[in-house]
């Protein structure tokens, strides 16, 4: 059996575990796919505790080392650790302490060998000195193509002379803001929406103007009803997996949103960030309403959200002035994180992530229907998210509170609320966080355990 060369190691035991693990990767000790030890006989052997183990498994998967699941054993990853700068990066996921699903990111991992080769690639490219200097749109038209085909792929017409490349889809969709609308003017969004709206609408200036929802999201009826109420020009909405609510429209429902855009002259913004995550899908609302929308998405939750990469497509008659936004925003996104994008595009890795992406949200969503089914939770088989309304005996603060002191992190509907006297009862959960499915697990069976429990704080012990 395998065991970790802990002579001269400093610092707590599961960290010299983990580093020895990494040592005996770099020295051919343990092989590509080779099987650790089983934590039991590992934490005999060592005569640590079998948390010591847990922990030293779960630092050495955190570090890249390795991969594996609860049940099924832990192995070395192929490829090779991951980069140190990986490493660094994921320590915003830790593998203790609270459980936290408050933090909507994809999840953690696979891209690091791809980042090597990307990196490869580019540095035996002849003309590195183009990504150290300004460009022009057209300098960067390989990089307009490889998007267009990527989001051709969701059944959009796209055209690659009206994409527009952004820091990621909320650099996107505040490009959209600045060149669609004034200080002052209306945006119509769902009632519930996207967090960073409120904020971006404020410091714009803009009065947000919450359109009612029903079971399949936003309402055609209420949208009309906003468009006769108010003098709104723009509609900001989340047609695919909205957050927090996690419903998709049906084409029937992007259909009738669309009839009634054009009914009122209304544009568009649809954020589609979510919109690679599940196989079948309806096609974009910009497919219904191609003339007033601007489609906005990113790289972010299909790829991976280091590399700040987003997407617009909009109308032709809109792109200057959004490109004019770009400008004025950060002048320009780096080339070299659009150059990364548009290779994993083209030669099939962003096929493969975004392909992992999907099956660890199937699996945490499959987690998620067995601890909490019963419990009322809305949800998509292929998103990140839970939407959970509470049982009556529950306000949504004091679950999250109540949560919070059980160690797990969790939002109400609150920030994601228009008019925050109309939160429902209810919390949303981020399961793709977190490192690891054990971990998304443990925290899933406290939530079905609160649900139970009642909100009086003299029943909640911690
Ligand atoms: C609904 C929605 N839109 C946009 C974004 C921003 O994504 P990006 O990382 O591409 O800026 C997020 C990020 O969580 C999101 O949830």
């Amino acid at each position: 059996m395998w065991c970790p060369d802990l002579k001269d190691k400093t610092g707590p035991r599961y960290r010299q575990i983990a580093a020895a693990i990494g040592e005996s990767i770099d020295n051919g000790a343990l092989p590509e796919q080779a099987q650790l030890p089983p934590q039991r006989a590992l934490a005999d052997r060592l005569r640590v505790s079998l948390n010591t183990i847990s922990r030293a498994y779960a630092e050495a998967m955190k570090r890249g080392f390795v991969c594996g699941e609860v049940g099924r054993g832990t192995y070395v990853r192929t490829g090779g650790p991951l980069p140190a700068q990986v490493s660094r990066a994921s320590m915003s996921r830790p593998a203790d302490g609270p459980v936290d699903f408050s933090l909507s990111l994809p999840a953690a991992g696979e891209g690091a060998a791809a980042l090597t080769q990307a990196l490869d690639n580019i540095k035996a490219s002849a003309c590195l000195s183009d990504y150290l200097d300004y460009q022009t749109d057209a300098d960067i038209g390989h990089h307009r193509e490889a998007a267009c085909r990527w989001i051709s792929r969701l059944g959009l017409d796209a055209r690659s002379d009206n994409i527009i490349i952004t820091n990621g889809a909320q650099h996107g969709l505040m490009v959209a803001l600045l060149a669609l609308l004034q200080p002052g003017d209306v945006l119509l969004t769902e009632a519930m929406t996207y967090a960073p709206i409120k904020a971006l609408a404020r410091h714009l200036g803009l009065i947000l103007f919450p359109v009612d929802m029903d079971a399949e999201g936003l309402s055609p009826a209420a949208l009309d009803a906003a468009c006769r109420a108010t003098s709104a020009k723009t509609l900001y909405c989340l047609p695919t997996l909205h957050t927090p609510t996690t419903l998709t429209m049906s084409s029937e429902r992007r259909q009738d949103i669309a009839e009634v855009a054009s009914k009122h002259d209304l544009l568009i913004i649809e954020d589609d960030v979510f919109g690679f995550l599940p196989p079948e899908r309806p096609p974009p609302l910009a497919c219904f309403a191609p003339l007033r929308t601007i489609f906005v998405t990113s790289v972010s939750k299909s790829l991976a959200p280091g590399l700040r990469v987003g997407y617009v497509h909009a109308p032709e008659r809109l792109c200057r002035s959004l490109r004019a936004a770009v400008n004025l925003s950060c002048w320009m996104p780096p080339p070299l994180m659009s150059e990364i994008a548009s290779l994993w595009i083209e030669d099939g890795t962003a096929d493969r992530l975004n392909e992992f992406q999907r099956s660890e949200a199937r699996a945490r969503q499959a987690l998620a229907r067995k601890y909490l089914n019963g419990h009322g939770m809305v949800s998509d088989p292929s998103g990140f998210h839970l939407w959970l309304p509470l049982p009556a005996h529950w306000k949504a603060d004091a679950f999250r509170v109540a949560a919070d002191r059980q160690a797990v992190k969790l939002l109400t509907a609150d920030p994601f609320t228009v008019s925050p006297t109309d939160s429902p009862q209810a919390v949303r959960l981020c399961l793709s966080h977190e490192l690891t499915r054990e971990r998304v697990g443990k925290g899933l069976e406290i939530v079905a355990r609160l649900l139970d429990e009642t909100d009086d704080p003299g029943v909640l012990v911690v």
